[in-house]
């Protein structure tokens, strides 16, 4: 299967089928078997799969990697022909941003925006937003797959779709592991051989936040104590292990009560050598199971 690139929004209405259901998949590149999860869940959307790639640079701080995130055009293309995209999206920076990249935004809520990544990296979620907002007016797609890693960007965009009227409706898939539990992430690109064991420490932390969920507790600050013993008893493991950025819980519409009386999530990010990581878990019945790792 070949996948068609386009560049703007007109030539990409001369490939779209008249009645053919659309399914999208934004991403920046630098794909993965987690992005593969997400197009193959499209096929079951949509009758046409399209994805984009594009390194937005609104979404990425001045300090961050915009200039040395992994960029892999051919090899995309491939995996997405083999994971069955019928056309890739891939604009400019121009394209995308008509008026210059200082023009517009749209800036998520402070209730669903001011913490984790959006204390954390200034402007990030309303690049994201913005960019959202654009690529979903310029591919008009049916639904859109986004992945539960960024969970807090996940829950921004399906309120930003509901809140400006889009018509798109978002799914929400489940985050794609290696088997020793780390997440998938084009950021993983960047780490050492060490620093990939390091990595372990996220979902590890997040199996003793499920571990005692599980168990029956209910507080959140109980909670998030269990993650974050977990985080310092590895640190004691490791000394090179840095500090966490955020280890947080909340109910998964990201209001933060004292007690969780809904399903909930637990949330961080952690500086892993080059690579700022993030990752989360559900607490809920039927969340899959984390590897716990060895603190002892
Ligand atoms: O998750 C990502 O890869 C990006 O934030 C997105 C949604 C493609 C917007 O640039």
């Amino acid at each position: 299967m070949t996948v068609r690139i386009v560049g703007t929004a007109r030539e990409w209405a001369t490939l779209r089928r008249p009645g053919a259901r659309v399914a999208f998949v934004p991403t920046m590149g630098a794909l993965h078997e987690g992005h593969g999860a997400l197009v193959r869940a499209a096929r079951a959307h949509g009758d046409m799969v399209v994805a984009s790639i594009f390194v937005n640079p609104t979404q990425f701080g001045p300090t961050e990697d915009l200039a040395r995130y992994p960029r892999d055009l051919e090899g995309d293309r491939a995996k997405l022909a083999a994971w069955g995209c019928d056309v890739l999206f891939h604009p400019t920076a121009e394209a995308m941003y008509r008026q210059g990249l200082e023009a517009f935004r749209i800036h998520p809520p402070a209730g669903l925006g001011d913490f984790w990544c959006g204390l954390a990296r200034p402007g990030h979620l309303a690049g994201v937003c913005t960019v959202v907002a654009k690529l979903l007016g310029m591919v008009r797609p049916d639904v859109a797959l986004f992945g539960q890693k960024d969970f807090q960007q996940w829950r921004i965009v399906e309120a930003l779709v509901d809140d400006l009227c889009l018509g798109t409706r978002i799914v929400r898939c489940p985050t794609i592991r290696e088997p020793d539990g780390v997440a998938m992430s084009s950021r993983n690109t960047y780490l050492s051989p060490t620093d990939r064991i390091r990595a372990r420490a996220l979902s590890g932390a997040l199996a003793a936040v499920l571990g005692c969920w599980r168990s029956g507790e209910r507080d959140i600050l109980a909670l998030e104590a269990a993650g974050k013993q977990a985080w310092i008893r590895l640190q004691g493991k490791d000394p090179e292990l840095g500090d966490l950025a955020y280890l947080e819980v909340r109910h998964q519409d990201l209001t933060r009560p004292a007690l969780l009386t809904a399903p909930g999530v637990a949330a961080m990010a952690a500086q892993i050598g080059p690579a700022r990581l993030i990752d989360n878990v559900l607490l809920e019945d039927h969340s899959p199971d984390l590897p716990l790792l060895e603190l002892a």
